[in-house]
């Protein structure tokens, strides 16, 4: 049977699982208080980039099974599940802010309160929140409340790129309940989406709350443990790249997220990262192998723009520069935590020019840095007058690009590539300057 659910909250997360549950037949209201946002996808446009989601959104939504709406009355009333896909943004001292999960919870008792009793609501937090969170929403909803419901931690794992494939055939999904009877519809609702035979683990709340920082946190050691080793290897003269390549292939090892580049970014891995050491540190056991994860992210990009300035001899001001790849990472179009970003402003402090590029993200730039920096139309013409290209996020259409032709636009012929994706001796044989990161640079820039 096609189940009825409400998903409050229509961004990366909302907006992709809600998609994908209705995909699999059910009913979906998605809920979300941005006007902005309803009015695209009332309209049939989606707000954000995420390859293969357009159509299953058109398809769903004609066939009206997929639902939108700034009304969180309406949706609680009408679904059995209710799946909670808000933010949970740091809070200056990098805890998760729960306000925007807290209220909503608040406010979903309130709604049950004044219609009830109501038949038994499965209320799902698929946020990335804190162990104990499910309590809390609980707690908030009871406040209102007295009827029969259960507050269940389903974290979601989709990657922003893959989002569609992750959400329609997820490697694992994690159930957080004790509760028979929300362990079985959830394993109903989730069992189209695995028939692969891929595993749903059932486990307690926090369990399940403390899986996904693990999970995040874990990627993100593995990033900064490949930078911090690239940056010993440019001290030895050693090549981060052959490294990868020799611990990889160790099944134990793997050969996924070992690529050295100029840190993460992005919604998830900065602020899980950071919450994951707040709630250690209020727990009175601070992780410090998650601390140095962190310490070591804030400074990849630095080390990278502090490259760039002392080819230059330490004075870059007036001086253009060519970004290429603006989001977080390539395949969406989210500037959230970007590294760019963090290079950009450094570049903008120095008295530097910036002309940058990027398939998806410019508009999200567009809102951040206005007409501080300048936004050409292409790759190419991003590059005119530069005297360097910076390559940031590795999207496909620069992996490949045509060297003759940056050489001539480019002011100077220098590349810092921070991505490690082009080749050293044949950029050093066209007459390039080239900087990868943890593998020797190669000079082939005549004088
Ligand atoms: N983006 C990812 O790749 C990803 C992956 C796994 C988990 N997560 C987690 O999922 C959660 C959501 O992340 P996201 O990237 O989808 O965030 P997002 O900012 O893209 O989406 C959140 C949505 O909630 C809406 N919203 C805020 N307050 C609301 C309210 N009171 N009522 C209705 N809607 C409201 C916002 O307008 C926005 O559209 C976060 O906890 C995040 O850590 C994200």
């Amino acid at each position: 049977m096609p189940y009825s659910i409400a998903v409050i909250g229509t961004g990366y997360v909302g907006l992709v699982s809600g998609t994908c549950f209705a995909e699999n037949g059910n009913t979906v209201i998605c809920v979300d208080n941005d006007r902005r946002k309803l009015d695209a996808l009332l309209n049939g446009r989606i707000p954000i980039y995420e390859p293969g989601l357009q159509p299953l959104y058109e398809r769903n939504f004609k066939e009206k099974r997929l639902f939108f709406t700034d009304n969180l009355e309406e949706a609680v009333l009408a679904s059995e599940i209710i799946f909670l896909c808000l933010p949970t943004p740091p809070n200056e001292d990098g805890s998760a802010d729960l306000q925007y999960v807290l209220a909503v919870a608040d406010h979903i008792g309130r709604i049950l309160g004044a219609h009830a009793p109501q038949p038994f609501k499965i209320i799902v937090d698929k946020s990335t929140v804190p162990i104990g969170t499910s309590e809390k929403v609980t707690d908030a909803i009871r406040a209102h409340y007295d009827g029969d419901f259960v507050v269940v931690s389903n974290p979601e794992f989709l990657r922003e790129g893959f989002a569609v494939e992750d959400s329609l055939r997820p490697e694992r999904v994690v159930i957080g309940t004790s509760h028979p009877a929300a362990q079985r519809i959830l394993t109903d609702l989730y069992r189209p989406f695995v028939l692969s035979g891929n595993p749903i683990i059932i486990m307690d709340e926090r369990s399940a709350e403390i899986t996904k920082y693990a999970a995040n946190t874990f990627l993100a050691m593995r990033i900064s443990f490949m930078n911090e080793l690239a940056n010993l290897c440019e001290v030895l003269g050693a090549d981060i790249d052959m490294v990868r390549r020799g611990i990889g292939t160790d099944s134990r090892i793997g050969k996924k997220f070992l690529f050295a580049g100029v840190g993460y970014g992005g919604s998830c891995f900065p602020k899980d990262v950071k919450a994951l050491l707040r709630t250690s540190k209020e727990a009175e056991y601070p992780l410090r192998i998650v601390q140095a994860v962190e310490d070591v992210n804030a400074e990849q990009p630095l080390r990278f723009f502090s490259k760039v300035r002392d080819y230059f001899g330490g004075d870059i001001a007036g001086k253009s520069f060519a970004v290429w790849g603006l989001a977080f990472k390539p395949n969406t179009d989210d500037v959230r935590e970007a590294p760019a970003f963090v290079i950009i402003d450094r570049l903008l402090e120095a008295g530097a020019l910036v002309s940058a590029f990027d398939p998806e993200a410019v508009e999200n730039t567009r809102t951040r840095y206005g007409d501080r920096i300048s936004y050409p139309h292409g790759m190419y013409e991003a590059l005119e007058g530069a005297s360097a290209l910076l390559l940031v996020t590795e999207w496909n259409e620069f992996r490949q690009p045509d060297w003759e032709r940056i050489r001539r636009t480019l002011a100077e012929p220098v590349v810092f590539d921070g991505r490690n994706i082009y080749d050293g001796a044949s950029l050093a044989a066209a007459g390039f300057d080239y900087f990868p990161i943890g593998r020797k640079p190669h000079l082939g820039r005549k004088k």
